[in-house]
């Protein structure tokens, strides 16, 4: 346990796991610093019968304001992914391992700031009972920190993005790119490239849903 971890409450999960009781209890978790910056904790949302969990890393600027998951720019790039790839809302439950936002202020703005593993470790019981409480077929992990977080620091998305990866999180776990990364492309040109891949990498899944039955 690191130093930072050592002095504080483990996070709060509750014995009883349901959207509610998590949502309730993460607003009392002081396992990091991260609550002191914060406008709130962001749970995760969605179907409790979903098929796909999408792991991303912590709520943006937006999320920490409104209190969802993906409302922010990042979420409408995977919005539209999904849906290209025809995975329904219904089907999906989407989260961060963060629960809350890691930002610097620079002026008037919030700048994102990526967590720290320290920080990143003290959240996992969240991630843990959404998983226990889900029970996906499949769990996408959205980006670096995600797939870091979940499968190891060996775990590269050039390389690895779109695989089955060795996991025993849920039957299929895949890692693919974060949405974010989409919207810092150069150009339009890498823009849709970089979409591209994303919509064929939620597609390979949609796909390996669809042959096991949904
Ligand atoms: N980026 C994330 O990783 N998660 C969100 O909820 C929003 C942006």
């Amino acid at each position: 346990m690191s130093q930072a971890t050592a002095e504080r409450p483990p996070a709060p999960v509750p014995k009883r796991l349901s959207s509610s009781s998590l949502q309730k209890a993460v607003g009392d978790c002081r396992a990091c610093d991260l609550w002191e910056g914060a406008t709130q904790a962001v749970m995760g949302e969605g179907a409790v019968g979903a098929t796909v969990m999408l792991v991303g890393e912590q709520p943006g600027d937006r999320e920490d304001r409104e209190g969802h998951p993906f409302v922010g720019p990042a979420g409408r790039v995977l919005g539209r992914a999904l849906e290209e790839a025809g995975i329904g809302r219904e089907d999906a439950y989407i989260t961060n391992v963060v629960k809350h936002f890691r930002y610097k202020v620079r002026g008037k703005r919030r700048i994102h700031q990526r967590p720290d593993r320290w920080q990143v470790t003290a959240c996992m019981p969240w991630l843990n009972a959404e998983l226990e409480m889900i029970k996906p077929a499949a769990v996408v992990l959205l980006g670096a920190t995600a797939a870091q977080a979940l499968l190891g620091s060996g775990v590269r998305i050039g390389r690895d993005r779109g695989k089955p990866m060795d996991s025993s999180l849920a039957e299929l776990v895949t890692v693919t790119a974060h949405p974010s990364s989409i919207l810092r492309a150069e150009d339009d040109e890498q823009r849709s490239l970089a979409m591209n891949e994303l919509i064929a990498d939620l597609s390979a899944v949609a796909s390996w849903l669809s042959d096991r039955g949904g």
